[in-house]
């Protein structure tokens, strides 16, 4: 049976994005988060982004209403736990995402599966924090901007059941995505590709071969990349690439090629984080 309802942990900038995604592709989707701030600024995405929709004809008056009415925001997982299927979104912190998970595993039925959106961190490690429901949980990795980016990366972990695989890539392929696997290794596929290349242009900038929008422009003109590697930094938050090349660096035997730049260890140490903090890389005017 469809999926009819979606449980999403965490209103930030994934968790908004997979909840508006569900919502227009006519799955009711409940935004879940301890903190109203974040809820609200959820709310205010999904209705400027449905708004945005109507105005260019890609959605009817009609079916942007219908998408709104889909879509609730509570602060606790009880509140949503009449859902048939949940997707952790919250910070990329393996102690953060068990907590959640074994809370996950209390408040929703036992058929539901239990999706992470994380980027990096192992699914069979995150899966032993709710022993006896291991076979329900799957990596289920979205992009962003979570409505217009195809891909959804399906990782199964070492107990991920057959059945719980195959309505991943059903349900992602309800939400107009194309689902691709990859294995349970650290990083995944796209960020063991991306983070590197990413931290290699903070590489690049250290030793002064370029200024950071040289770096940028020679990416984008030169490879075709709709933003350079360090705007891209800025965009997927620098904290989120840090921590992400940490959990390679972890998981991965320690190879030091995948520790993070000193450069963007110092940005992120001094709070300065990207498109979401008003500065990183580049500074940006009212955030
Ligand atoms: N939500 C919904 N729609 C959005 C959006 C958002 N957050 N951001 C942009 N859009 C829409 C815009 O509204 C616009 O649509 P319209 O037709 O209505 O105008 C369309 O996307 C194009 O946007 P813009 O014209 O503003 O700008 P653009 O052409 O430069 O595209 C971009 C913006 C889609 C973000 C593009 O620059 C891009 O693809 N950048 C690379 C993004 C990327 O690499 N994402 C992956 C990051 S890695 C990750 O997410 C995973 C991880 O684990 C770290």
């Amino acid at each position: 049976m469809p999926v009819q309802k979606i449980a999403v942990i965490g209103g930030g900038t994934m968790g908004s994005g997979i909840s508006l995604t569900a919502a227009t592709h006519g799955i009711q989707a409940v935004v879940v988060d301890i903190n109203e701030d974040q809820l609200e600024r959820a709310k205010k995405y999904h209705i400027k982004q449905i708004d945005r929709s109507v105005e260019k004809e890609r959605l009817s008056k009609e079916e942007g209403d219908i998408a709104l009415e889909k879509l609730n925001y509570v602060s606790t997982m009880q509140e949503a736990n009449d859902a048939d299927w949940v997707v952790e979104a919250a910070t990329e912190n393996i102690d953060i995402k068990k907590s959640i998970f074994i809370q996950m595993a209390k408040n929703f039925g036992e058929n539901v599966v239990l999706a992470t959106n994380t980027s990096s961190i192992s699914i069979t490690d995150l899966a032993a924090a709710v022993q006896g429901a291991e076979h329900r949980v799957i990596g289920m990795h979205f992009f962003n901007p979570v409505p217009i980016m195809k891909l959804v990366e399906v990782i199964k972990g070492n107990k991920t059941s057959e059945e719980t695989t195959l309505a991943t890539l059903q349900l992602s392929e309800s939400m107009g995505k194309i689902p691709v696997p990859a294995n349970d290794f650290a990083g995944f596929v796209s960020n063991r590709v991306l983070m590197p290349m990413i931290n290699e242009a903070f590489h690049a900038w250290s030793d002064g071969v370029a200024r950071p929008e040289d770096i940028d422009s020679i990416m984008k003109l030169g490879c075709a990349f709709p933003m350079g590697p360090l705007r891209l930094a800025d965009y997927i938050g620098l904290d989120v690439c840090k921590d992400i090349m940490m959990v390679m660096y972890n998981g991965l035997d320690e190879n030091p090629k995948y520790l993070p730049n000193k450069k963007l260890t110092e940005l992120v140490d001094a709070g300065h984080l990207g498109d979401k903090s008003g500065q990183g890389v580049y500074t940006y005017a009212n955030g």
